[in-house]
């Protein structure tokens, strides 16, 4: 059976956040036995000059879009038996960051997924399902309800959605949708595109899509109220039964204390008792901390933005940052909190690092360097750096929302279980008082601390299972 990944980003060309990772680590992860998995992105100028030329020349056509010929090449590259198709146009993929201009990204993502829908018989791959991925292939599911409906080649073609946040829906106001989507009138009624007098492109794709999935079970349900709801809970409960929340895993491969090439000493999940703390030392050295192997070191490698629950962090920081505590900080992101950790570094230099610049080997350092990590999000869809944490045997303390409450198993020193310290009210002094008690547990009861770093890394966040059930869900589609 085929399956195609349709997304914005993936690992290792180009990644804004956990989105890429997902994308580019699960379909190495399908049984290749029974299923074709290729995936197709746009050829980003900002993807880096050594992998673009990497890129193989497929073929290209013209398109009709907005009333002219437009250039669609067509590029790929096999990575891990993986094919990676990419969509080349230089006037809507050369700006300096994928997207985030609001001003383009209609006008980009509207004509990526109608490219990537013609470019498939070009290609000559008809898939059985195509899975799209946040509100950037929105439109997908509808296009194939429409204009890429029937024929030989499109016909029953399947499609899943992945909402991997339902905070971006990629909202623009009807007319403007009307005009880059070139969608009839039909579909802007508020049983379709358009919600509170808006167009809106995840709304498209969750209505249209044969089977809506995201990314937790807890963010599945917590999406069909209010609160998380973002407006389209009412929504999410109408179509509730063809939701699914699948739990993401990380890809154990790229993600291994053991073999990982950026950290400066591996070590096993027997080994982390003697042999950790040499990252610890190795990270101190570097960023100018205090040099003590003993000190409680706490980390945060994140985008910086209100999701992440750093307003609680921003609250409370001064009596994070005690004598007996270091932080350290890998992020970028909104300049409010960008600059208040650059003030605490500034204000604490030898117990806080602010390194605001995004960088795939400080990430690793920081992981496996660490002895606990913070993740009070405010709301969460799954959450991959807790489940990295775990894996690296740092300790993850997090709020109890979404993927991070699925993943994270509160720490019960009376009954010898869990993996890490949670607290479940979005309220500053609970996220101190968590961020207390692991470091008591620290300081004062050592082998308790290391229980707790044994059970995480015996933990299988691989893709393992939550493959299988993607792919039950293709079976299902499909009809066996
Ligand atoms: P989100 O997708 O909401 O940003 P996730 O936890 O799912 O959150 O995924 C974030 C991913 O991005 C993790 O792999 C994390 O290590 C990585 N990441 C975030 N910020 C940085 C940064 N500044 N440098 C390197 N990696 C980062
Ligand atoms: C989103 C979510 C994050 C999730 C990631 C991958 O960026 O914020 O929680 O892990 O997508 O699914």
């Amino acid at each position: 059976k085929n399956i195609l990944f349709v997304a914005s980003e993936s690992v290792p060309f180009i990644k804004t956040g956990g989105l890429a990772d997902v994308v580019g680590s699960l379909p190495k992860c399908f049984d290749k036995k029974y299923f074709d998995c290729r995936v197709i992105i746009p050829k980003y100028m900002c993807i880096p000059q050594e992998m673009r030329d990497r890129l193989e020349y497929v073929s290209h056509f013209y398109m009709d879009y907005l009333g002219q010929g437009r250039y669609v090449g067509i590029l790929k590259t096999v990575v891990e038996g993986i094919t990676f198709y990419f969509i080349d146009n230089e006037s809507y993929f050369s700006g300096m960051r994928p997207y985030g201009d609001w001003l383009y990204d209609l006008e980009k993502f509207s004509f990526f997924s109608q490219a990537a829908l013609s470019a498939l018989p070009i290609i000559g791959f008809k898939p059985d399902i195509v899975h799209c991925h946040d509100w950037q292939t929105g439109l997908i599911p509808v296009y194939l309800k429409d204009r890429f409906r029937g024929g030989d080649f499109f016909n029953n073609i399947k499609s899943v959605l992945t909402i991997h946040n339902l905070k971006f829906q990629g909202v623009w106001d009807v007319k403007t949708i009307q005009r880059f989507s070139e969608l009839p009138d039909y579909y802007f009624s508020p049983d379709k595109l358009e919600a509170y007098k808006d167009g809106n492109l995840l709304k498209g794709g969750i209505v249209y899509a044969d089977a809506i999935t995201t990314v937790s079970r807890t963010y599945a349900q917590e999406i069909q109220m209010p609160f998380y709801g973002e407006g389209l809970d009412g929504l999410m409960r109408a179509r509730s039964q063809s939701l699914r929340g699948i739990v993401n895993g990380i890809d154990y491969n790229e993600y291994n204390p053991e073999t990982d090439s950026y950290i400066d000493t591996n070590y096993t999940k027997k080994s982390f008792r003697i042999e950790k703390y040499r990252n610890k030392v190795q990270l101190q050295k570097e960023l100018g901390l205090e040099v003590n192997k003993d000190r409680f070191m706490l980390g945060i490698v994140s985008r910086l933005t209100a999701q992440k629950g750093l307003d609680l962090v921003n609250c409370v920081l001064d009596e994070i940052c005690a004598w007996d505590t270091q932080l350290v900080v890998l992020g970028t992101g909104d300049e409010i909190y960008e600059n208040t950790f650059r003030h605490y570094d500034w204000k604490y230099s030898d117990r806080v690092s602010a390194q605001i610049y995004y960088s795939e080997a400080m990430s690793h350092k920081i992981y496996a360097a660490c002895d606990a990590f913070l993740m009070p999000s405010l709301f969460e869809p799954c959450g991959l750096s807790q489940l990295i944490s775990l894996r690296y045997g740092t300790v993850p303390v997090v709020r109890e929302t979404g993927g991070l409450k699925d993943t994270v198993e509160p720490y019960n020193e009376f009954e010898n279980k869990g993996t890490g310290f949670t607290f479940a009210n979005y309220n500053a002094h609970e996220m101190l008082a968590k961020i207390n008690h692991a470091k008591s547990v620290y300081y004062n009861k050592k082998r308790e601390w290391n229980k707790i770093i044994d059970r995480g890394m015996l933990k299988d966040f691989s893709w393992n299972s939550s493959a299988l059930e993607y792919q039950e869900l293709y079976d299902w589609l499909i009809g066996y």
